[in-house]
């Protein structure tokens, strides 16, 4: 079976995941958030204090999973779902940390390539348009200026985990930025065939629309341009 694959990458509080959430939705495709995947690992390593030096051989023991249920991505740590748990300031750090080990990359890269095989998918990451599916139809690098970044994931943290600053959280925001551009293996780049979709001026709808009207003006050319 062929099927249709688009890369969303960009860095962290762009809006990737809400927006793949409503472009996936629209066309029937499944979503797929790698992100979740690396704040899985990161921490069944938090939760196991697993030292540094133990992390690779660690991973044989992680039985990390994805389900979906009724089109919504579902993240397992054996047959406890963690979906929540991943969503601390915390885990964001530890992931960007981990995702740095090339043997917590090769686990996690044929559980993403054949969930991209056998749907019609819209995956979004880091390296997904570089290094996980480089032949995807549609690529797309979304990006917005840090400040703007912070300013949305306060919002959004500030209702769910109490009051965490807005300084705070941009210079994690900063920090992750460049653990994941200046990592040697998979790092964080815009692939020479995406689209750059900055959204620091833009709105959500108005954010999906772009991306829908980029992803139909690709699949009608015939895919890859
Ligand atoms: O998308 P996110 O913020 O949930 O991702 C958490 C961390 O995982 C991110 O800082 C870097 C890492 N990551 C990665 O290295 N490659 C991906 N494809 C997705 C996430």
């Amino acid at each position: 079976m062929n099927t249709i694959n688009i890369a969303i990458d960009g860095p962290a509080g762009a809006g990737k995941s809400t927006i793949a959430k409503m472009v996936s939705a629209k066309l029937g495709y499944i979503y797929v958030d790698t992100g979740a995947l690396y704040r899985t690992i990161a921490l069944y390593i938090t939760e196991n204090n697993i030292p540094d030096d133990e992390i690779v051989k660690s991973l044989d023991g992680a039985e990390v999973s994805l389900k979906f249920i009724d089109g919504a991505q579902r993240v397992y740590l054996g047959d406890r779902d963690v979906s929540d748990l991943i969503r601390t300031p915390e885990i964001s750090m530890a992931a960007s940390k981990v995702s740095t080990i090339p043997a917590v990359r090769d686990y996690l890269f044929e559980m993403q390539k054949k969930i991209a095989r056998e749907n019609n998918v819209i995956m979004d990451g880091r390296d997904i348009g570089t290094v996980v599916l480089p032949d995807a139809q549609v690529k797309i690098f979304l990006t917005a200026s840090a400040e703007e970044r912070a300013s949305r994931r306060y919002k959004e943290l500030s209702d769910k985990l109490g009051c965490p600053c807005y300084e705070e959280i941009l210079s994690d925001i900063i920090e992750r930025d460049r653990n994941d551009m200046n990592r040697k293996t998979a790092p964080l780049r815009q692939a020479e065939d995406a689209v750059l979709v900055d959204t620091t001026n833009l709105g959500l709808e108005e954010s999906a629309e772009e991306i829908s009207r980029i992803i139909s003006e690709k699949l009608s050319s015939g895919g890859k341009m």
